[in-house]
């Protein structure tokens, strides 16, 4: 979900950006009124992370998953691939791709423990002098997060898709930091891209322009026409994360949301969460019913009490509640309401 004063600014403003007579929609991305909104939303992300001027910061279409192979077409070389940290759907994701572009080696998995962990640093194999290393800072879907980035002298990369700007995170210490932003920033297509300058490169040749990092920097983002709305929806919702007291605020805040969520699974014996708790994720908490028959029923009457997109990923079944930013203290007590009243008919 989005913050509710975020929709209401962008249905205010649909009609008529800043007195122009015009939707942002409508403007063009090389008109001052967009340079303005691109700067001012710049600066905003800047001011949450405290993101120096040693790193360059990209709005690019194509998602997160674009990423993936942007960051080894701009990191790696056959000879230098990029190291991957495996514990869950997406980091996988991200590894295959740049695998299937042979650029990448595995540093380490826990597929085969069901991604229910992060794999020990002591069983990371980083030989091989890899370009940089390369982890999934929340899993979305199975609800595994690192309660804090890897300590590495390699350029860190980090897809911090679904928990950007829910806590505060040293920036100093990534070579990149990517994200989509559909969950913390705002609108889908769009991704974010923090990238220290001095790794900015060329790409060899017969590679697109728009792939690469370095030219998108130098072109202010705007190789081609980028998707212009969904960068002035994440101009607004960095402007209500700092309103609402900035990445700091909101740690607490989610913190208060999954402490509050897990508590409730942890004394349950209907319920059940069966990520260890040094791994669990204050974003997204997978849950599922010991009885596992009745998750479709639960989804169901959720749904028709007004609790909507619990079901979990297609992958692993069960329910999942995606706490982000937006969703305040409330959302979870009613949640917590419904699922006390389903176990007390059904259990
Ligand atoms: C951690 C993570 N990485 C990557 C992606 C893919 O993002 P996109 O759909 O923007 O390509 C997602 C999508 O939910 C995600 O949660």
């Amino acid at each position: 979900m989005l913050p509710l004063p975020v929709l209401e600014k962008a249905r205010d403003e649909l009609l008529d950006y800043q007195g122009l007579g015009m939707s942002v929609m409508e403007i063009s991305h090389r008109s001052s009124a967009f340079d303005e909104l691109a700067n001012k939303t710049e600066a905003c992300l800047r001011r949450l992370l405290s993101i120096s001027d040693d790193y360059a910061v990209l709005f690019l279409a194509g998602g997160a998953t674009m990423q993936f192979a942007q960051v080894p077409l701009n990191l790696a070389s056959p000879d230098r691939p990029g190291a991957y940290i495996v514990d869950g759907s997406w980091s996988k994701k991200a590894f295959v791709t740049a695998q299937r572009m042979g650029l990448a080696r595995l540093a380490a998995s826990s597929e085969d423990s069901g991604f229910k962990s992060i794999p020990p640093q002591s069983d990371w194999d980083l030989e091989g002098n890899p370009a940089y290393l390369h982890y999934a800072s929340n899993e979305t879907i199975s609800g595994v997060q690192y309660p804090e980035p890897p300590e590495s002298k390699l350029p860190l990369v980090s897809d911090m898709s679904s928990d950007i700007l829910s806590r505060p995170v040293d920036v100093d210490k990534f070579g990149v930091i990517y994200a989509g932003a559909q969950k913390n920033i705002g609108q889908a297509g769009l991704a974010l891209v923090v990238v220290r300058k001095d790794l900015l490169k060329d790409l060899p040749a017969g590679i697109p322009d728009l792939q690469s990092w370095k030219i998108q920097h130098k072109q202010g983002s705007r190789l081609n026409t980028p998707p212009t709305y969904a960068w002035y929806i994440a101009g607004l919702v960095f402007e209500w994360v700092e309103a609402n007291g900035g990445v700091e605020r909101m740690a607490q805040l989610n913190q208060e949301k999954s402490d509050t969520f897990y508590q409730f699974l942890d004394q349950s014996s209907f319920y059940v969460n069966n990520i260890p708790s040094e791994f669990r994720s204050h974003m997204n908490i997978p849950f599922q019913i010991v009885d596992e028959s009745l998750h479709g029923q639960f989804v169901a009457e959720a749904e028709a009490a007004g609790l909507s997109s619990l079901k979990g990923h297609r992958s692993v079944g069960g329910m999942r509640a995606s706490i982000y930013n937006a969703m305040p203290i409330e959302g979870i007590e009613a949640l917590i309401g419904f699922m006390k009243e389903f176990e007390s008919k059904a259990g």
